[in-house]
């Protein structure tokens, strides 16, 4: 994560220029970056099928644009300045004669670095990789830029990876998780590592469990067709929750070099004890969302959404036990949870420590005490609030939590960048550290997949549960079976 040089020149090749990522997400984060300056010496050449003319595409690319960029940092001037860096191509990505004219643009605007991102389907990815390599267009100043889904189980991720590395070395390739590009899991290495404090009570000895929950009030939109044959545990859970737990988990980097912290990472995944299928069924709860109301609106059950067969078994929520079986965690249960159309949306890590180990105050009537723990709250809020317990005033020694409460959003006065602004650097500068590796995808493949089967081979599908609801109860009884239970603040 350290600041390499910026190039002078560069060229960004976006293909799939006209789908929503492009429009939605990566021209907004470039308008943002050209505005810090960030743009100086780039070129973007968006790529699509569709027969339609420079203007017609930035007309669209304009009205999308202003949807996500907040009115504060609207600038009619600067767009103007900025689209001027952007070109549309009527390329088509699944024929090589194609990549001809794509050659002979890029040409015409030499740069230091380009860098093609194929924010398309992953079965598209042989035919892009291939027919760049036979234009030149993977030598070591070029990269390239995989969009998840890589894959949908080991093999198909494996396929991927071989295509691609037939034509690019590793140290070319940058798979997004757009999780590690919020300011908020960054900061999380910032706690951890920027402060000693925190590090000798990081472990088993003082903490109890651990609670990682990327909870979502949206339903699946309009994305039916792709979320039917994905479901929650690939679209969430193998890459979003388990890069989540590998920051938490991970032992201290000696560097913020890519490959020091990926390493790290890398042995979380290592020590991650495998599944089978009795601890499927003892440590994984799957729930699909049956017609309810989120956000004071009614809103549909899964089945009645676009694209999703009568019979489906896909599931929308996962609640998972996973275990770390090393020195520093063996026995402290990561408790993963996200859900489609849940009562709100928020990111969040609560660790919790153990109680103490004798009381010496009077126990409220309830007969327990919250132990002290650490909320690590990502979105949509950023702040870290400790809960500790403190005397109430008054002659008797009763005790209630209080929290210490630590809120970014008021600490500092710049702009916080959303994640694909600094991923986009990032990529353009050369810097790995927030991207994914072909080593720890695999890994985290192999973690998954005994769920996947054991889910697949059992006729009972996923719970039901209402849309607007924390999900199905037995992902609540997942953590009072082991005498915890959810951290409720929302
Ligand atoms: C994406 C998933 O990777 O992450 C979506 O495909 C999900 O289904 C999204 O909605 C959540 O991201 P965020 O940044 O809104 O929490």
């Amino acid at each position: 994560m350290s600041q390499l040089p910026f190039p002078k020149s560069f060229n960004l090749v976006f293909f799939g220029g006209t789908g929503d990522l492009v429009t939605r997400k990566l021209l907004p984060a470039m308008y943002q970056c050209h505005r810090n300056g960030h743009a100086e010496g780039g070129r973007i050449f968006c790529l699509g099928r569709r027969a339609i003319t420079q203007d017609e595409y930035l007309a669209t690319a304009v009205s999308k644009a202003r949807e996500f960029i907040p009115a504060s940092d609207w600038d009619d001037a600067e767009w103007a300045e900025f689209v001027a860096r952007v070109s549309y191509e009527q390329i088509d990505a699944e024929k090589p004669a194609d990549y001809a004219l794509l050659k002979q643009r890029l040409d015409q605007s030499p740069a230091e670095t380009t860098v093609f991102f194929l924010s398309v389907m992953p079965s598209l990815f042989t035919v892009i990789c291939g027919s760049l390599a036979e234009q030149g267009l993977n030598g070591p100043d070029t990269r390239v830029v995989l969009e998840k889904p890589l894959g949908h189980d080991l093999a198909s991720s494996n396929a991927i990876t071989e295509a691609v590395g037939r034509h690019y070395h590793e140290k070319q390739i940058y798979r997004i998780d757009h999780y590690l590009g919020k300011e908020s899991v960054q900061n999380l290495m910032a706690l951890r590592f920027g402060n000693s404090f925190l590090e000798p009570l990081w472990r088993r000895m003082w903490i109890s469990n651990v609670q990682i929950t990327i909870a979502e009030q949206v339903g699946i939109g309009t994305r039916g067709g792709f979320y039917e044959g994905t479901g929650a545990l690939r679209d969430m859970v193998q890459n979003h929750l388990l890069q989540l737990l590998c920051f938490v988990a991970m032992e201290p980097p000696v560097s913020l070099d890519s490959d020091a912290i990926r390493n790290e990472k890398m042995k979380v995944l290592e020590s991650l004890v495998p599944f089978d299928a009795e601890s499927v069924h003892r440590n994984t709860v799957r729930g699909q969302y049956r017609p309810g109301v989120v956000g004071g609106e009614p809103v549909p059950g899964y089945l009645d959404e676009g694209n999703i067969p009568a019979d489906s078994k896909t599931e929308t929520f996962v609640a998972i036990r996973a275990d770390i079986a090393n020195w520093r965690w063996a026995g402290v249960p990561f408790y993963l949870f996200t859900g489609k159309r849940l009562p709100s949306r928020l990111a969040e890590i609560v660790v919790h420590f153990h109680d103490v180990p004798h009381h010496i105050f009077p126990l409220p009537k309830s007969g327990t005490r919250a132990p002290a723990k650490l909320v690590i709250r990502l979105q949509p809020e950023e702040y870290i609030r400790l809960y500790l317990n403190a005397k109430v005033p008054g002659d008797s020694m009763e005790l209630q939590p209080v929290s210490l409460d630590l809120n970014f959003a008021g600490k500092f006065t710049v702009r916080r960048a959303e994640g694909y602004e600094r991923l986009l650097l990032d990529i353009i500068r050369g810097n790995q550290a927030l991207f994914v590796r072909q080593d720890e995808l695999e890994l985290a493949w192999r973690w998954v997949e005994p769920i996947l089967n054991t889910w697949a081979a059992d006729p009972k599908g996923p719970e039901h549960y209402k849309a607007g609801t924390w999900g199905p109860s037995s992902s609540a009884a997942l953590l009072s079976r082991d005498g915890h239970c959810w951290h409720d603040e929302v």
